[in-house]
């Protein structure tokens, strides 16, 4: 017997087909939720547009709750979780020199592809994000 998924659109609810999934969004409280709840097998969430950041820049977005940097290196996107593991501060307000950044607060420097911690106090590699570019859309990979 094959197993059916019943999905109920209202005026209060948005459906977005994100090509390998999909993302039911609630208009009143912005809660969002992704196909992965209901046995799918990715999470790409698109975030920002491409045509928002440039070459050796960054953004600062907060992805469902999480502080995320996404920058831009020799025309490859990266994303980073923005909040430095020491103390808190945030990455994208550091000092973005190659492919690494430092923190502003304390002075750790990450590799920003990797996430790798370089040096300084920064107590641990950075998490990473993967990054997908459709058309216009930066989609990240939250799983
Ligand atoms: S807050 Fe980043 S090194 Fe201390």
């Amino acid at each position: 017997m094959e197993e059916a998924l019943v999905v109920v659109v209202t005026k209060s609810t948005q459906l977005i087909d994100m090509g390998c999934s999909w993302r039911l969004t609630c208009l009143h409280t912005k809660k969002c939720f992704y196909s992965e709840f209901f046995g799918g097998e990715m999470s790409w969430m698109p975030v920002c547009k491409l045509s928002a950041i440039s070459d050796g820049e960054h953004l600062a977005l907060n992805v469902e709750g999480k502080a995320v940097g996404i920058f831009m290196i020799e025309g490859q996107l990266h994303a980073i979780e923005d909040i430095c593991p020491h103390a808190y501060a945030l990455l994208s307000e550091g000092f973005v020199e190659g492919r690494t950044v430092e923190c502003p607060l304390h002075e750790a420097i990450f590799d920003i592809p990797t996430g790798k911690l370089q040096s300084g106090p920064g107590c641990r590699d950075l998490n990473t994000y993967e990054v997908r570019v459709e058309g216009d859309d930066v989609l990240l990979h939250m799983a």
